[in-house]
């Protein structure tokens, strides 16, 4: 037996006439006299408006059940900001269900409550509607991604939570083991391992709507315990791969907004890296990075005796920008790896000032303004370094400048391809992988592999890729090596020896053997989807019960000591607190 007979937010106009019940919580009431109260009644759906005529002692965030007739409002009382604006409940009677605490924040929108006091009293603050829509979106995108990956043939398989480490970058969260003492599981930082064993397993198309598990700093997009959707299909290579991801990433972007986005474009990590420097750009805007290294071939300025130098232009900037913005900016781009920026206003005529310009030659002036199509107000900015520290401090600046709010400059989906295979090199000389040790090399690189040294390494590229979404990386994947004698070479080159490569992935290379098909997979984060659909900053909005920045859960307090008699049975002694 249901105790309603409609949701307080679906009502109409054309229900009026209609005895109805609603349930929910008690928004807001107001008492115009001994015995006339307005009460709106909240649930999922929104507001409705009850007028009661009887006294009652009601509170906020009360549980009530409200019986009456629906009927128009007296004219001029309508409430354009209610889908229920038009409408009330009128001679009506409550049954108060349930008695409530005043809640611990007001529950309206408008005001800014402190973060730790929201998810300490989480169960209150999901009434409101901004969670429930977030909450909503999140289920829709699953559903949408799931719909997507079984129309396509993939089958629904769920992996272990208790595994030996899959490597993915980050540290283990890790379980001791009561039957073992001494031993501890893994949680998965991610399916990888298991979803490549799949493959050698036949299932041919695998998906997961899957739980990861990271030991690392929080961030806006980042939290220890996140989704994927992550997907591996045999025989197939990059191109099948992102046509499955982007069928499913359309699907889910359609279901929240009602558009389905067009093809998503590709670009080279190269090509990111010179135009935006960045392996995510952000490609709601423009303010790219502009090659002048050859401008300044022969120069006499000695800031710009270096092996690159590129600009930005900031349109209007030489207005907006006052002299200790650009300090503060100057100082971002040291902490961010640059020597100084160099900067200039642009003048009448297009001519640059600056305290740089006496160092520079005419054609070096001229050139400048003109290559960046500059224009008076505007403002130029220089980075002049090493290759990659340019790219990555005007990246950064370009961002810090131009990059706009999370809900305005709509959904730039962008495909990043041909990752580097590795990202830097180890202090002792091996190179440090940049997706994971399972990446197949790109295949005009592979001979390169064989002979690079030292930095040569970082010029190898790979086939991984990445979807990205207005600046954010949405997800990763890449065709794997399904030869054992690559992967053996990769572990040698990685500087994982025999026995290492043996004792963590034994089991694969064991599978290996046993006929791998060809296969490449992905994986992308349905937090960080569903939070940019609903247009917000942090992921944290879009989870039910996230944890803090800190890492802490102020609702059930974890993480918590245990009882020593629990640590015994584990054979576990803490060690004091280091200090
Ligand atoms: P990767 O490590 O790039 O790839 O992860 C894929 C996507 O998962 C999301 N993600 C996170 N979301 C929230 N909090 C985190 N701490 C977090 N870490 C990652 C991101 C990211 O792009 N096994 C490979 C995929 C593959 O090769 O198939 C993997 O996990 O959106």
């Amino acid at each position: 037996m249901t105790l309603r007979t409609d949701y307080c937010g679906s009502l109409r106009a054309s229900d009026v006439g209609r005895t109805v019940t609603v349930c929910g919580w008690v928004d807001t009431r107001r008492v115009h006299s001994e015995h006339l109260a307005f009460i709106d009644l909240r649930d999922h759906t929104g507001i409705i408006q009850c007028v009661v005529d009887e006294k009652l002692d009601l509170r906020s965030e009360y549980v009530a059940a409200i019986t009456g007739v629906v009927r128009a409002r007296l004219d001029g009382a309508n409430n354009d900001k209610l889908d229920t604006g038009e409408i009330e409940i009128g001679e009506a009677t409550v049954e108060v269900l349930n008695v409530a605490e005043p809640p611990p924040f007001p529950m309206h929108e408008r005001t800014d409550v402190d973060e730790n006091i929201r998810l300490r009293h989480r169960y209150v603050d999901l009434r409101k509607p901004r969670m429930q829509r977030n909450l909503r979106t999140r289920a829709k995108v699953n559903s949408a991604v799931r719909g997507a990956m079984e129309r396509q043939g993939f089958l629904e398989v769920e992996t272990p939570m208790l595994i030996a480490s899959t490597p993915e970058g980050a540290r283990d969260f890790v379980v001791p083991s009561r039957l073992h003492p001494g031993d501890f599981y893994a949680l998965p930082q991610s399916p990888q391992l298991f979803k490549q064993l799949c493959m050698v397993g036949g299932i041919d198309r695998y998906y997961q709507i899957a739980r990861c598990l990271r030991d690392e700093d929080l961030r806006a997009d980042r939290q220890f315990e996140f989704m994927q959707l992550d997907m591996e299909a045999s025989f197939v290579g990059q191109d099948d791969i992102l046509a499955f991801v982007s069928e499913a990433i359309a699907d889910a972007a359609e279901a929240i907004t009602g558009t389905r986005p067009g093809a998503i474009p590709t670009m080279t990590w190269h090509e990111a890296q010179e135009r935006f420097g960045s392996d995510k750009p952000d490609v709601r805007f423009g303010m790219e990075l502009t090659e002048m290294s050859d401008i300044f071939e022969g120069t006499e300025a000695n800031v710009f005796k270096v092996p690159c130098v590129k600009g930005i232009l900031y349109e209007g900037g030489a207005t907006t920008l006052g002299r200790n913005a650009i300090d503060a900016l100057t100082d971002k781009c040291k902490r961010w790896g640059a020597k100084g920026l160099a900067w200039f206003r642009v003048g009448e005529g297009g001519v640059l000032e600056g305290a740089l310009t006496k160092f520079m030659s005419e054609a070096e002036l001229a050139a400048v303004p003109e290559r960046l199509g500059a224009s008076a107000g505007d403002m130029v900015m220089i980075i002049a370094a090493e290759r990659r520290v340019v790219n990555h401090v005007l990246g950064l600046l370009r961002l810090e400048l131009g990059r706009p709010p999370v809900n305005e400059g709509g959904l730039q989906f962008l495909w990043v391809t041909e990752f580097p295979l590795f990202e830097a090199i180890s202090d002792s000389g091996s190179p440090i992988p940049a997706h994971h040790p399972f990446t197949m090399p790109h295949p005009d690189d592979v001979d390169k592999l064989m002979v690079a040294e030292g930095e040569e390494f970082l010029e190898i590229r790979s086939q991984a890729y990445d979807l990205v979404l207005n600046g954010w990386e949405l997800g990763s994947g890449s065709v794997r090596i399904h030869q054992g004698d690559v992967q053996a070479k990769i572990f040698e080159l990685l500087g994982i020896s025999d026995e290492e490569a043996r004792q963590k992935f034994g089991f694969l290379l064991d599978a290996f053997k046993y006929g791998a098909p060809p296969h490449a997979g992905f994986a992308f984060g349905i937090d960080r989807i569903a939070a940019l659909l609903a247009g917000e900053e942090n992921i944290r909005e879009i989870i039910a019960f996230p944890k803090t920045q800190s890492g802490g859960d102020p609702l059930t307090n974890a993480p918590t000591p245990i009882d020593p008699a629990h640590l015994e049975e584990l054979g576990l002694r803490l060690l004091p607190p280091s200090t």
